[in-house]
């Protein structure tokens, strides 16, 4: 269990390691040129006891296994080579089982600690939920919608034009909608839950996480 404890959401270092080196270019311009006006947690790999540093982690995860998908769309539906097929099926797998972890981390554990909260400064924030809670519901329906052609794609070794087409369109759209997404999460939400909850909070909120893992 230890190396599937040691890894944000749920994926085995090795298996990153290695779809990182082949498809995952680097297609998001927000990923190292957004700006990042407060850093939290350290770059050492975050662990439940910083739950906000735990899901900027989860965020790396999510954009590097989207610039797999992005780049698979790329291709057109050609035959995949060996290199290609094991980055795309990590991808797709992530996004079935990974990702909707962090989402419930968020709509869960994170969503309702804002909205509890009453400082005066907090209150231009609360228009954020709302509209993060529709981006996932959107971005789950487009990878439910990609799921299906990327499995096939595995399967029988090409993609037709139209799903190969449709696959491209999905991977864009999600490139983009997570872009402002992320974006918002980490530039306004993040900070202020940071700053605002007791540190106990953060506490059960990391061990809420963690549970959700079946690790704790
Ligand atoms: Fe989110
Ligand atoms: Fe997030």
């Amino acid at each position: 269990m230890d190396s599937f404890h040691a890894n944000q959401c749920g994926l085995l270092q090795e298996e990153i390691k290695r779809t990182a080196s082949v498809l995952a270019v680097p297609v998001f311009a927000f990923k190292k040129e957004s700006p990042m006006p407060v850093t939290i947690g350290s770059r050492l790999p975050a662990n439940f006891g910083d739950p906000i540093a735990w899901m900027m982690d989860c965020h790396r995860r999510v954009e590097n296994f989207l610039s797999i998908l992005v780049k698979a769309g790329a291709l057109h539906g050609r035959q995949l080579t060996g290199e290609e097929r094991h980055p795309l099926g990590a991808a797709l797998r992530y996004f079935r089982e990974g990702a909707p972890k962090h989402t419930e981390d968020e709509e869960q554990s994170l969503f309702p600690r804002l909205r509890s909260l009453r400082s005066p400064d907090i209150k231009p924030l609360l228009v954020y939920p709302d509209g993060l809670e529709r981006d996932h519901c959107v971005a789950d329906r487009w990878h439910r919608e990609l799921n299906q052609p990327g499995v096939q794609w595995l399967t029988v070794q090409t993609l037709p034009a139209a799903e190969a087409g449709r696959f491209r369109a999905l991977t864009r759209d999600l490139a983009h909608l997570y872009q402002h997404h992320i974006a918002v999460e980490e530039q306004r939400v993040f900070p202020a839950v940071a700053a605002k909850l007791s540190a106990d909070e953060l506490r059960l909120m990391g061990e809420e996480m963690e549970a959700r893992r079946g690790l704790r």
